[in-house]
């Protein structure tokens, strides 16, 4: 069976999670279950960033110790994936043991093989960015643009990894194979970034500066540079046990565009090559949310609260709306009144009414039970080549990651699906026992098309495909698809539908504004 490590960037342990951080787990969450469908075998990964400056500082303000600190902010993060169904493998936290023991291990290994030396660092460093700023970084006016915070100048003896050793071969490797970065205009950006050499990375930080780090395993003196561990999880979080790097599974790892240009699109690769592991398959890079078209940041009060989202649309609701609003890769604009619109449209009155209308029928007319599927007329002929065209678009678009067009494309077959029963109009075949065969094909043909679609959208609206399934008589458990998918269900003729109960109910307002 194919193989698939899938893993989101690890958050800092710093805050609570926003926006950003929830569409990127939620988006992978979704490539897991979609991948698993297609009968992959997924390995997802996530995971949380909790060494570092920003870390110790933010503990410093609360006057708890950074482990506290981190402990208290992890389970925040958790409490958030587990309403969001947001379900990884494995959640790795960079201060655990294994996750130390491994970087150890790396940093010996590159440190015996040559590629980690010892030298002297002179520069301009920014606290808050956690990094070296070179002249470029300055403004005209010789100061240093406000998002570095406090810059000072600092003398230091460091280690280095030898990243200038691999830059030609990691140019090579782009030109050769862009699609190793998703979408290829970011491939662009890596290879912009290598056009001038590459100074050393240095990845180390003395203890007398920044003491909330993982010590180097040949210097007591010294803690490993956050990124530097950060970039690690992925291995640590492979499944291959404890300390051991043989095992390495092609990996697709989903990051946001600001940790592309040089974490993920320069270092990690080259680390990579330098231990002798094979290089990921993809980059999966996606945009960022603003908010009226500006940056989500606290000082400014844009931020904007996952968990009160999900508290008041329900988990499904937010899960669908950040998917279907944002075009993979590119940058999407928040907006409240547009995720209500899209749930009470889209999700109640297409999906959700679909499922009520054709289950009470069912129950009205047919004891409950669903009719087996008499053999199709031209209008069910017509209609099933529309939901099947709508699921192999779908799984064009999703293969393609293409995903906000794939749920349009879903949804014209929830849409057919209630055209065919205003079309057809069932409460009027009803009346008259000689249209039997017709009311039947319509309920079965309804119910047919609800199964296809509830169980491709599984992946993206989870616990809703799983109660709607339940609701017409399935067990809601989701299995790989079929060799021959898609194809017309026939098989649930005679089967008695559950409770029927609505998926998405009006929400208190809505009921109020009625
Ligand atoms: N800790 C590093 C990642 C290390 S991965 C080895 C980090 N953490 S972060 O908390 O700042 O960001 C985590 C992820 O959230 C990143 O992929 C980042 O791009 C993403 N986002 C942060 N803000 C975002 C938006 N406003 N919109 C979408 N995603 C954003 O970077």
């Amino acid at each position: 069976m194919k193989g698939l490590f899938l893993t989101t960037a690890i958050d800092y342990a710093n805050a609570k999670p926003h926006l950003g951080h929830a569409y990127e787990k939620v988006l992978t969450d979704m490539l897991a279950r979609f991948e698993r469908r297609k009968g992959v075998s997924v390995r997802f990964l996530s995971g949380l960033d909790e060494h570092g400056q920003k870390v110790q500082q933010s503990a410093a303000k609360t006057g708890q110790s950074p482990q506290q600190f981190v402990d208290a902010i992890s389970a925040e993060f958790l409490k958030l994936w587990k309403l969001l169904k947001v379900e990884p493998d494995d959640y790795l936290r960079t201060t655990e043991n294994r996750h130390r023991q491994l970087v150890q291990g790396v940093l010996a290994k590159l440190h015996a093989q040559g590629d980690i030396i010892k030298g002297t660092f002179k520069g301009f460093y920014s606290i808050r960015a956690e990094q070296f700023l070179t002249e470029k970084e300055r403004q005209p006016d010789g100061s240093w643009p406000e998002i570095y915070g406090e810059v000072v100048e600092l003398t230091e003896e460091n280690y280095f990894f030898k990243l200038s050793k691999y830059q030609d071969w990691l140019k090579d490797l782009l030109m050769k194979k862009p699609s190793l970065i998703f979408p290829e205009f970011r491939a662009k950006e890596v290879l912009g970034a290598l056009e001038k050499r590459l100074p050393d990375l240095c990845i180390s930080r003395p203890k007398s500066r920044l003491a909330w780090g993982i010590p180097l395993p040949f210097d007591e003196h010294q803690v490993t540079y956050v990124w530097f561990d950060a970039l690690l999880n992925y291995v640590t979080g492979s499944g291959t046990g404890e300390g051991k790097l043989e095992h390495w599974t092609p990996a697709v790892h989903v990051i946001g565009k600001d940790i592309l240009v040089p974490a993920h699109g320069i270092y990690w690769p080259c680390m990579l090559k330098a231990l002798g592991l094979p290089v990921f398959e993809q980059l999966l890079v996606h945009g960022f949310w603003t908010r009226k078209s500006e940056k989500l940041s606290k000082s400014t009060g844009n931020v904007v609260d996952p968990e009160i989202l999900a508290a008041k649309y329900g988990a499904d609701s937010f899960r669908y709306y950040v998917l279907r609003e944002m075009a993979l890769g590119h940058d999407a604009d928040f907006d409240e009144e547009s995720l209500a619109a899209r749930r009470k449209g889209e999700l109640a009155h297409e999906l959700g009414n679909l499922l009520q209308r054709a289950g009470s029928m069912i129950g009205r007319y047919r004891e409950g039970k669903i009719p087996a599927s008499p053999s199709p007329d031209a209008v069910s002929e017509a209609f099933r080549a529309t939901v099947l065209s709508a699921l192999r678009k779908w799984d064009e678009l999703m293969t393609s990651r293409q995903i906000h067009l794939a749920l349009g494309e879903l949804w014209k077959g929830v849409q057919a699906a209630n055209q065919m029963i205003e079309a057809r109009a069932p409460w009027k075949l009803a009346k008259d026992p000689a249209q039997a065969t017709a009311l039947d094909a319509t309920l079965a043909d309804a119910m047919a098309a609800l199964e296809l679609i509830l169980e491709e959208v599984a992946c993206v609206i989870p616990s809703t495909s799983h109660a709607g399934l339940q609701q017409i008589g399935s067990s809601g458990k989701i299995s790989p698809r079929e060799k021959n998918w898609p194809q017309w269900p026939s098989h649930h003729g005679g089967r008695t539908l559950g409770k029927i109960e609505p998926l998405f109910p009006s929400l208190d307002e809505e009921r109020r504004d009625r």
